[in-house]
């Protein structure tokens, strides 16, 4: 594939925060998660050689840890996408407004961002569908296993109930979560990253040694899910905090939280959060903590600031 002389390819993606689900949604589980309004945008021209100019504002340490992620992932979006870099090269340049770190889906709105830019630069009118599906491909090389939620939430936005599909044949089942009014949450990052591949791999061995367990953190889990949900559409949201710290507590079980998060979340929990947890990969990355209302928002982010961790917020269902 080349592009025609002066063209240049744009896209963008969103990053996502999970609210319920992170690995449970791996194995078929049903898991909440809600697009961001932040993005990384990509930006696609044709050069004399192949580049990869990554002007993401990110976590320090993110990019270096994330290294061996990102060329795999671009490997297998490009290989996916039969586009030869070799052959045509271009000059690919990150940025957007998505400070990248663990639990934020920064790899896959990398990828989804990509895919909409090559899409771009070579004409293909590429559609939601399968761009999400270019991105999901290229989640493998930082996922190892991925469940599609990052790329699903980086491809369409929104808050959504996702279901992997497990036979192999069928499609994933996603769902709009609709909710009465707009949710204030706030993010604290631990300003840890870590590699998703290996923690799901982690998890999968102790799910093997554990059967028993992994039974009964399986069966809690479910219920917290189908909970999760009513209580969302339905405006409840001390529920949905409550449900939270229990997900929270499950993520402890599979030695997912770590000393920092558990600071962050002791810290907003003083200062009024009606829940909070871990999101995403875990032991490290960001942390989600329930605020509704501008006033518990603030406060809230001001306390974990006060612990030395950045916060940032942001709105569900906006
Ligand atoms: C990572 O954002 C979420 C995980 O559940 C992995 C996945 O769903 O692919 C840890």
């Amino acid at each position: 594939m080349s592009a025609p002389a002066g063209k240049v390819g744009n896209g963008s993606g969103f990053g996502k925060i999970i609210l319920f689900g992170e690995h449970f949604v791996v194995y078929g589980l049903p898991s909440i998660a809600s697009a961001i309004g932040d993005r990384t945008v990509a930006k696609i021209e044709p050069s004399d050689r192949y580049e990869l100019v990554d002007s993401r504002p990110a976590t320090e340490g993110y990019k270096e840890k994330k290294k061996g992620e990102m060329e795999r992932s671009m490997k297998l979006l490009m290989e996916f996408m039969k586009i030869d870099v070799v052959e045509n090269p271009v000059r690919i340049t990150l940025s957007g407004d998505l400070f990248c770190t663990s639990g934020i889906g920064a790899s896959a709105a990398m990828a989804t961002s990509v895919a909409r830019a090559f899409s771009d630069l070579y004409g293909l009118g590429l559609d939601d569908e399968k761009i999400n599906a270019i991105s999901y491909e290229a989640e493998k090389g930082s996922a190892g296993t991925p469940s599609g939620i990052d790329n699903t939430c980086a491809t369409y936005g929104g808050l959504l109930w996702f279901v992997k599909d497990m036979s192999g044949g069928g499609s994933n089942t996603m769902a709009r979560i609709r909710l009465p009014n707009p949710v204030e949450v706030v993010l604290g990052s631990t300003g840890i990253s870590q590699e998703t591949r290996e923690i799901v791999a982690d998890v999968r061995k102790q799910k093997e040694e554990d059967p028993g367990k992994f039974g009964k953190l399986f069966s809690d889990y479910s219920r917290i899910a189908a909970s999760a949900k009513n209580a969302l559409e339905g405006g409840d949201l001390v529920k949905v905090g409550k449900l939270m710290d229990m997900n929270h507590d499950l993520l402890r079980q599979m030695s997912l939280s770590c000393r920092e998060a558990e600071e962050i979340i002791a810290a907003a929990n003083a200062a009024g959060a009606l829940g909070a947890k871990i999101s995403g990969t875990g032991r490290g990355g960001y942390t989600i903590c329930l605020t509704p209302g501008k006033g518990l928002q603030e406060k809230v982010a001001a306390a974990i600031e006060a612990m030395g961790y950045r916060a940032m917020t942001t709105v569900l269902g906006g």
